[in-house]
Protein backbone atom coordinates (compact mmCIF):
# COMPACT_ATOMS: atom_id res chain seq x y z
CA UNK A 1 0.00 0.00 0.00
CA UNK A 2 1.59 3.50 -0.78
CA UNK A 3 0.65 6.47 1.18
CA UNK A 4 -2.45 7.51 2.68
CA UNK A 5 -2.97 10.51 -0.14
CA UNK A 6 -2.05 7.54 -3.17
CA UNK A 7 -4.53 5.59 -1.58
CA UNK A 8 -7.39 8.38 -1.56
CA UNK A 9 -6.47 9.07 -4.66
CA UNK A 10 -7.13 5.27 -6.05
CA UNK A 11 -10.08 5.01 -4.29
CA UNK A 12 -11.78 8.47 -5.54
CA UNK A 13 -10.88 7.10 -8.89
CA UNK A 14 -12.68 3.78 -8.18
CA UNK A 15 -15.17 5.47 -6.63
CA UNK A 16 -16.44 8.10 -10.04
CA UNK A 17 -15.84 4.62 -12.48
CA UNK A 18 -17.90 2.50 -10.09
CA UNK A 19 -20.70 5.05 -9.69
CA UNK A 20 -20.10 5.04 -13.76
CA UNK A 21 -20.91 1.21 -13.60
CA UNK A 22 -23.74 1.60 -11.35
CA UNK A 23 -25.85 4.30 -13.39
CA UNK A 24 -25.31 1.95 -16.70
CA UNK A 25 -26.66 -1.04 -14.71
CA UNK A 26 -29.00 0.86 -12.99
CA UNK A 27 -28.13 0.15 -9.47
CA UNK A 28 -28.34 3.14 -7.30
CA UNK A 29 -25.44 5.29 -6.68
CA UNK A 30 -25.74 5.48 -3.17
CA UNK A 31 -24.61 1.35 -3.20
CA UNK A 32 -21.39 2.49 -3.80
CA UNK A 33 -21.31 4.97 -1.34
CA UNK A 34 -22.65 2.55 1.37
CA UNK A 35 -20.22 -0.31 0.07
CA UNK A 36 -17.27 2.16 0.78
CA UNK A 37 -18.40 2.97 4.53
CA UNK A 38 -19.93 -0.24 5.14
CA UNK A 39 -16.22 -1.84 4.49
CA UNK A 40 -13.95 1.08 4.29
CA UNK A 41 -15.29 3.48 7.00
CA UNK A 42 -14.68 5.49 4.67
CA UNK A 43 -17.97 7.73 3.88
CA UNK A 44 -18.84 11.37 2.44
CA UNK A 45 -17.53 13.01 5.68
CA UNK A 46 -13.89 10.77 5.76
CA UNK A 47 -14.01 12.45 2.16
CA UNK A 48 -14.66 15.92 3.09
CA UNK A 49 -12.24 15.63 5.67
CA UNK A 50 -9.57 14.06 3.79
CA UNK A 51 -9.28 11.27 5.96
CA UNK A 52 -8.12 8.13 4.71
CA UNK A 53 -9.56 4.61 5.43
CA UNK A 54 -7.56 3.23 8.45
CA UNK A 55 -7.21 -0.65 7.05
CA UNK A 56 -4.48 -2.56 6.83
CA UNK A 57 -3.62 -4.86 3.82
CA UNK A 58 -4.53 -3.66 -0.03
CA UNK A 59 -8.84 -2.28 1.11
CA UNK A 60 -9.75 -2.10 -2.33
CA UNK A 61 -9.80 -5.49 -3.21
CA UNK A 62 -12.33 -6.59 -1.27
CA UNK A 63 -14.99 -3.75 -2.50
CA UNK A 64 -13.70 -4.21 -5.90
CA UNK A 65 -14.45 -8.41 -5.71
CA UNK A 66 -17.98 -7.34 -4.23
CA UNK A 67 -18.74 -4.45 -6.51
CA UNK A 68 -18.15 -7.24 -8.99
CA UNK A 69 -20.45 -9.43 -7.54
CA UNK A 70 -22.96 -6.90 -7.39
CA UNK A 71 -22.57 -5.87 -10.89
CA UNK A 72 -22.11 -9.24 -12.50
CA UNK A 73 -24.35 -11.32 -10.55
CA UNK A 74 -26.63 -8.87 -9.76
CA UNK A 75 -26.42 -10.32 -5.93
CA UNK A 76 -28.46 -7.37 -3.51
CA UNK A 77 -25.72 -5.69 -1.88
CA UNK A 78 -27.43 -6.04 1.29
CA UNK A 79 -26.42 -9.77 0.82
CA UNK A 80 -23.29 -9.16 -0.04
CA UNK A 81 -22.51 -7.24 3.29
CA UNK A 82 -24.28 -9.41 5.54
CA UNK A 83 -26.40 -6.43 6.93
CA UNK A 84 -29.24 -4.37 6.75
CA UNK A 85 -30.26 -1.11 8.43
CA UNK A 86 -34.47 -1.52 8.61
CA UNK A 87 -36.44 0.78 11.03
CA UNK A 88 -33.59 1.62 12.94
CA UNK A 89 -32.09 -1.58 13.25
CA UNK A 90 -29.12 -3.05 12.00
CA UNK A 91 -30.18 -6.70 11.14
CA UNK A 92 -28.05 -9.94 9.42
CA UNK A 93 -29.46 -10.89 6.32
CA UNK A 94 -28.38 -14.19 4.16
CA UNK A 95 -29.94 -15.64 1.23
CA UNK A 96 -32.08 -17.73 3.63
CA UNK A 97 -33.98 -14.34 4.43
CA UNK A 98 -36.19 -11.47 2.77
CA UNK A 99 -34.24 -8.22 3.08
CA UNK A 100 -36.83 -6.34 4.84
CA UNK A 101 -37.92 -3.32 2.82
CA UNK A 102 -38.65 -0.01 4.09
CA UNK A 103 -42.28 -0.36 3.28
CA UNK A 104 -42.96 -2.87 5.93
CA UNK A 105 -41.86 -0.39 8.00
CA UNK A 106 -45.54 0.76 7.90
CA UNK A 107 -46.88 -2.65 9.26
CA UNK A 108 -45.10 -1.46 12.76
CA UNK A 109 -45.65 1.88 12.48
CA UNK A 110 -49.62 0.67 12.48
CA UNK A 111 -49.23 -1.54 14.68
CA UNK A 112 -47.51 0.99 17.25
CA UNK A 113 -50.03 3.16 16.80
CA UNK A 114 -53.14 0.08 18.44
CA UNK A 115 -50.47 -0.69 20.88
CA UNK A 116 -50.56 3.52 22.35
CA UNK A 117 -54.28 3.43 22.11
CA UNK A 118 -55.08 -0.31 23.43
CA UNK A 119 -52.79 -0.86 26.86
CA UNK A 120 -51.67 -4.42 27.75
CA UNK A 121 -50.78 -6.33 30.35
CA UNK A 122 -47.17 -7.20 30.83
CA UNK A 123 -46.49 -10.79 28.52
CA UNK A 124 -49.09 -9.89 26.39
CA UNK A 125 -48.73 -12.46 22.82
CA UNK A 126 -48.37 -10.84 20.02
CA UNK A 127 -47.42 -12.65 16.46
CA UNK A 128 -45.43 -12.31 13.37
CA UNK A 129 -46.25 -15.04 11.34
CA UNK A 130 -43.23 -15.11 8.56
CA UNK A 131 -40.99 -13.38 10.68
CA UNK A 132 -37.74 -14.14 7.96
CA UNK A 133 -34.95 -12.16 9.82
CA UNK A 134 -37.01 -11.02 12.61
CA UNK A 135 -37.26 -7.54 11.91
CA UNK A 136 -40.54 -7.05 12.55
CA UNK A 137 -40.65 -9.30 15.54
CA UNK A 138 -37.56 -7.23 16.56
CA UNK A 139 -39.00 -3.88 16.16
CA UNK A 140 -42.34 -4.44 17.61
CA UNK A 141 -40.29 -6.01 20.82
CA UNK A 142 -37.82 -2.94 21.33
CA UNK A 143 -40.73 -0.48 20.95
CA UNK A 144 -43.04 -2.45 23.31
CA UNK A 145 -42.26 -3.87 26.46
CA UNK A 146 -45.27 -5.42 27.61
CA UNK A 147 -45.53 -7.95 24.22
CA UNK A 148 -44.20 -11.30 23.90
CA UNK A 149 -43.32 -12.05 20.72
CA UNK A 150 -43.92 -15.13 18.70
CA UNK A 151 -42.16 -15.13 15.78
CA UNK A 152 -43.18 -18.11 13.16
CA UNK A 153 -41.28 -18.82 9.86
CA UNK A 154 -41.39 -22.43 8.26
CA UNK A 155 -37.92 -21.87 7.03
CA UNK A 156 -35.35 -23.39 9.96
CA UNK A 157 -32.51 -21.32 7.37
CA UNK A 158 -34.56 -18.15 7.97
CA UNK A 159 -35.30 -18.96 11.90
CA UNK A 160 -31.37 -19.64 12.46
CA UNK A 161 -30.63 -15.86 10.78
CA UNK A 162 -34.01 -14.80 13.34
CA UNK A 163 -32.02 -15.65 16.29
CA UNK A 164 -29.00 -14.25 15.50
CA UNK A 165 -30.58 -11.20 15.02
CA UNK A 166 -32.66 -11.51 18.45
CA UNK A 167 -29.57 -12.27 20.26
CA UNK A 168 -27.75 -9.03 18.89
CA UNK A 169 -30.59 -7.11 20.41
CA UNK A 170 -30.57 -9.36 23.52
CA UNK A 171 -34.54 -10.14 22.98
CA UNK A 172 -34.35 -14.07 23.33
CA UNK A 173 -36.30 -13.61 26.41
CA UNK A 174 -39.15 -12.18 24.96
CA UNK A 175 -39.12 -13.09 20.99
CA UNK A 176 -40.14 -16.58 20.59
CA UNK A 177 -38.40 -18.33 17.66
CA UNK A 178 -41.21 -20.85 16.03
CA UNK A 179 -40.62 -23.33 13.44
CA UNK A 180 -43.74 -24.39 11.50
CA UNK A 181 -46.43 -23.56 8.95
CA UNK A 182 -48.62 -20.23 9.72
CA UNK A 183 -50.75 -21.00 12.93
CA UNK A 184 -49.24 -24.72 13.30
CA UNK A 185 -46.94 -23.82 15.94
CA UNK A 186 -49.29 -20.79 17.68
CA UNK A 187 -52.01 -24.08 19.31
CA UNK A 188 -50.73 -23.21 22.68
CA UNK A 189 -52.21 -19.39 22.37
CA UNK A 190 -55.27 -20.56 20.50
CA UNK A 191 -57.93 -17.65 21.34
CA UNK A 192 -54.83 -15.61 23.25
CA UNK A 193 -53.12 -13.69 20.80
CA UNK A 194 -53.26 -9.93 21.35
CA UNK A 195 -51.74 -9.13 17.95
CA UNK A 196 -51.31 -10.42 14.88
CA UNK A 197 -49.07 -8.74 11.83
CA UNK A 198 -47.36 -10.43 8.87
CA UNK A 199 -45.95 -9.93 5.61
CA UNK A 200 -46.86 -13.00 3.94
CA UNK A 201 -45.38 -14.58 0.10
CA UNK A 202 -48.43 -12.54 -1.89
CA UNK A 203 -46.50 -12.25 -5.19
CA UNK A 204 -48.73 -14.72 -8.06
CA UNK A 205 -46.26 -17.11 -8.85
CA UNK A 206 -46.97 -16.42 -12.40
CA UNK A 207 -45.36 -12.88 -12.10
CA UNK A 208 -42.08 -14.35 -10.06
CA UNK A 209 -40.23 -14.75 -13.54
CA UNK A 210 -40.77 -10.92 -14.25
CA UNK A 211 -39.25 -9.65 -10.54
CA UNK A 212 -35.80 -7.77 -10.91
CA UNK A 213 -32.75 -9.94 -11.09
CA UNK A 214 -31.72 -9.02 -7.69
CA UNK A 215 -35.04 -10.79 -6.37
CA UNK A 216 -35.74 -13.14 -8.95
CA UNK A 217 -32.51 -15.08 -8.12
CA UNK A 218 -31.41 -15.02 -5.05
CA UNK A 219 -34.49 -14.33 -2.54
CA UNK A 220 -36.20 -16.85 -0.99
CA UNK A 221 -38.99 -18.12 -3.58
CA UNK A 222 -40.74 -19.32 -0.18
CA UNK A 223 -40.39 -15.21 0.90
CA UNK A 224 -42.20 -14.46 -2.25
CA UNK A 225 -44.69 -16.93 -3.94
CA UNK A 226 -48.28 -16.38 -2.79
CA UNK A 227 -49.83 -18.97 -5.16
CA UNK A 228 -51.52 -18.82 -8.43
CA UNK A 229 -53.19 -15.68 -7.43
CA UNK A 230 -50.88 -14.71 -4.75
CA UNK A 231 -53.72 -14.70 -2.49
CA UNK A 232 -53.15 -18.10 -0.80
CA UNK A 233 -51.36 -17.13 2.27
CA UNK A 234 -53.57 -13.38 2.80
CA UNK A 235 -56.38 -15.96 2.45
CA UNK A 236 -55.68 -18.30 5.30
CA UNK A 237 -54.84 -15.15 7.49
CA UNK A 238 -57.38 -14.12 7.27
CA UNK A 239 -60.30 -17.33 8.05
CA UNK A 240 -58.45 -18.92 10.52
CA UNK A 241 -57.12 -16.00 12.73
CA UNK A 242 -60.16 -15.62 14.43
CA UNK A 243 -59.40 -19.22 15.96
CA UNK A 244 -56.35 -17.45 18.03
CA UNK A 245 -56.96 -14.42 18.35
CA UNK A 246 -58.67 -12.78 21.88
CA UNK A 247 -61.30 -10.06 21.60
CA UNK A 248 -59.87 -7.23 21.57
CA UNK A 249 -56.92 -7.65 19.53
CA UNK A 250 -55.28 -6.36 16.10
CA UNK A 251 -54.65 -8.16 13.21
CA UNK A 252 -52.57 -6.25 9.68
CA UNK A 253 -50.96 -7.78 7.15
CA UNK A 254 -48.54 -6.36 3.89
CA UNK A 255 -50.35 -6.43 0.77
CA UNK A 256 -48.83 -5.86 -2.85
CA UNK A 257 -50.26 -2.71 -4.67
CA UNK A 258 -53.97 -3.53 -5.91
CA UNK A 259 -54.72 -6.70 -3.42
CA UNK A 260 -55.94 -4.31 -0.42
CA UNK A 261 -59.74 -3.88 -1.26
CA UNK A 262 -59.73 -7.60 -1.47
CA UNK A 263 -58.10 -8.26 1.86
CA UNK A 264 -60.69 -5.30 3.17
CA UNK A 265 -64.08 -7.02 1.05
CA UNK A 266 -62.71 -10.39 3.03
CA UNK A 267 -62.31 -9.32 6.38
CA UNK A 268 -65.76 -7.67 6.53
CA UNK A 269 -67.07 -11.08 5.08
CA UNK A 270 -65.00 -13.29 7.63
CA UNK A 271 -66.92 -11.40 10.67
CA UNK A 272 -65.70 -10.21 13.76
CA UNK A 273 -63.24 -7.56 12.27
CA UNK A 274 -63.81 -3.76 12.88
CA UNK A 275 -62.03 -0.73 11.78
CA UNK A 276 -60.77 -2.27 8.81
CA UNK A 277 -57.90 0.02 7.21
CA UNK A 278 -56.35 0.41 4.18
CA UNK A 279 -52.98 2.92 4.47
CA UNK A 280 -50.78 3.58 2.04
CA UNK A 281 -47.40 3.45 2.04
CA UNK A 282 -44.39 6.67 1.03
CA UNK A 283 -45.21 5.87 -2.83
CA UNK A 284 -48.82 6.39 -2.43
CA UNK A 285 -49.17 2.38 -2.41
CA UNK A 286 -52.08 0.88 -0.62
CA UNK A 287 -49.50 -1.28 1.19
CA UNK A 288 -51.17 -2.26 4.68
CA UNK A 289 -54.36 -3.65 5.59
CA UNK A 290 -55.27 -3.40 9.57
CA UNK A 291 -58.07 -4.30 12.02
CA UNK A 292 -59.69 -4.75 15.36
CA UNK A 293 -60.52 -7.87 15.88
CA UNK A 294 -63.81 -7.80 18.01
CA UNK A 295 -63.79 -11.61 19.00
C1 LIG B 1 -42.22 -11.69 2.50
S1 LIG B 1 -41.26 -12.63 3.64
C2 LIG B 1 -41.33 -11.58 5.07
C3 LIG B 1 -40.11 -11.66 5.95
C4 LIG B 1 -40.10 -10.60 7.08
N1 LIG B 1 -41.26 -10.72 7.92
C5 LIG B 1 -40.04 -9.21 6.49
O1 LIG B 1 -41.06 -8.52 6.47
O2 LIG B 1 -38.98 -8.79 6.04
C6 LIG B 1 -42.36 -13.97 4.00
C7 LIG B 1 -41.86 -14.98 5.01
O3 LIG B 1 -42.88 -15.97 5.17
C8 LIG B 1 -42.27 -17.24 5.33
N2 LIG B 1 -43.24 -18.28 4.96
C9 LIG B 1 -43.57 -18.74 3.73
N3 LIG B 1 -44.48 -19.71 3.83
C10 LIG B 1 -44.74 -19.88 5.15
C11 LIG B 1 -45.59 -20.73 5.89
N4 LIG B 1 -46.37 -21.65 5.28
N5 LIG B 1 -45.61 -20.63 7.24
C12 LIG B 1 -44.83 -19.71 7.87
N6 LIG B 1 -43.99 -18.88 7.23
C13 LIG B 1 -43.95 -18.95 5.87
C14 LIG B 1 -41.06 -17.18 4.42
O4 LIG B 1 -40.11 -18.15 4.80
C15 LIG B 1 -40.60 -15.74 4.63
O5 LIG B 1 -39.66 -15.66 5.67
Amino acid sequence: MGSPSALVQQLLAWRAQALQAAQAAGIPPQEVELLLRERLGWGSLERLLGRPPTLQGDPLAEVEELWRRRLTERIPLQYLLGRVEWAGLSLRVTPAVLIPRPETELLVEQASLWLQSNLLPPGSPFADLGTGSGAIAIALAQGHPQLQLLAVDVSPEALAVAAANVADYHLQERVKLLQGSWFAPLDPWRGRLRGLVSNPPYIPTGELAYLMPEVRLHEPRQALDGGEDGLVHLRLLIQKAPDYLAPNSFWAVEVMQGQAPWVAEQLQARGGYQQIQVHRDLAGIERVVSAHFVG
